[in-house]
């Protein structure tokens, strides 16, 4: 199992390296534009080999897709992160243009590539991907609902004081601090409905945070986040190249589910050895279904810009 990681950034690095660790791929490719940097860290990851018990052979380049050949997975992360204060959307002008570029690159040496985009903003990347390179709907996965969702479980354990792992939930619609959806009404804790231990209050804060949960990192560190990022990443590749069958929120492209069409928004589906195996169409009510819309009205200013910027 092939994989690349294409930006040796914060971000691609822990992808990287958490995908090592899991010890499924027998290759990771780490590319990145800067001299050096990709093979630096690849080499530095290597290190840990030993001590971190995996046998995965992790080599960088610099910018040489041949290298890239034959990918079964390609992550794309390149791009610049936010700063403090900026939205997602604010990065448009320069991260579409870079993933535009590496994606075709990606599929011109691996033409059955499942492609991982995770580069902001991450919805609109994901719709400029598909409308570009012209491949099925199923290789085409943002991840961002994933990583969201695991700030979702964070917070509810949180405020419930018990481990993450008794938490079930999700977040679905976009990956924006506005337009994500959390489905507070089916978190649960091992079974029990969340909106049966937490008053309304709890729950609205929980819901709050998770939206601005990656703003607020970023105001702390300055950056984007890039250690639960990364995990979650390795948790979307890891379900693909074993074929676990899981079920993780991801930005897809819709031709009418959830009653959407023509935009790439985060809903819930199988991830499988043929990347998205099946979108799931979830009862959604009254308030979930107009959440959901707004989120997608959002997306689609976003991607109005894509039309402006003559990409796609
Ligand atoms: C985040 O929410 C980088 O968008 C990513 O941290």
């Amino acid at each position: 199992m092939k994989i690349t990681v294409v930006g040796a950034g914060a971000v691609g690095a822990s992808s990287a390296e958490y995908i090592a660790i899991k010890n499924f791929a027998s290759e990771i490719v780490l590319l990145d534009i800067k001299e050096n940097f990709a093979e630096g860290k690849a080499m530095d990851l290597m290190q840990t080999s030993s001590l971190n018990s995996f046998d995965t052979k992790i080599i960088g380049c610099t910018n040489d897709y041949y290298k890239t050949k034959n990918s079964d997975i390609a992550v794309i992360t390149s791009g610049i992160p936010r700063k403090p204060g900026m939205s997602r959307e604010e990065l448009i002008g320069i991260n579409a243009k870079i993933v535009k570029e590496v994606s075709d690159e990606l599929i011109r040496y691996s033409p059955n590539v499942i492609l991982i985009i995770v580069s902001n903003p991450m919805d609109t990347m994901t719709y400029l991907a598909y409308k570009t390179l012209g491949i099925e709907k199923r290789r085409v996965i943002g991840m961002g609902g994933a990583l969201d969702s695991a700030r979702f479980k964070y917070r509810i354990s949180e405020a419930l004081s018990c481990p993450s792992s008794d938490i079930s939930a999700m977040v679905i619609g976009a990956h924006s601090d506005k337009g994500m959806v959390p489905l507070t009404r089916l978190a649960t804790r091992n079974s029990i409905p969340i909106n049966q231990i937490l008053g309304h209050e709890s729950i609205e804060k929980i819901r709050h945070e998770t939206k601005v949960g990656g703003a607020t990192l970023t105001s702390m560190l300055g950056t984007s986040a890039w250690y639960a990022p990364g995990a979650a990443v390795s948790s979307i590749v890891h379900a693909i190249a074993c074929d676990q069958r899981k079920i993780f929120p991801c930005s897809v492209f819709l031709d009418g589910e959830y009653g959407l069409s023509d935009i790439a928004i985060g809903v819930p589906v199988v991830l499988g050895k043929n990347g998205i195996e099946r979108i799931c169409e979830i009862e959604l009510d009254k308030i979930e279904k107009n959440m959901l819309g707004e989120s997608a009205l959002g997306v689609n200013k976003t991607n109005e810009i894509l039309k402006e910027m003559k990409i796609i």
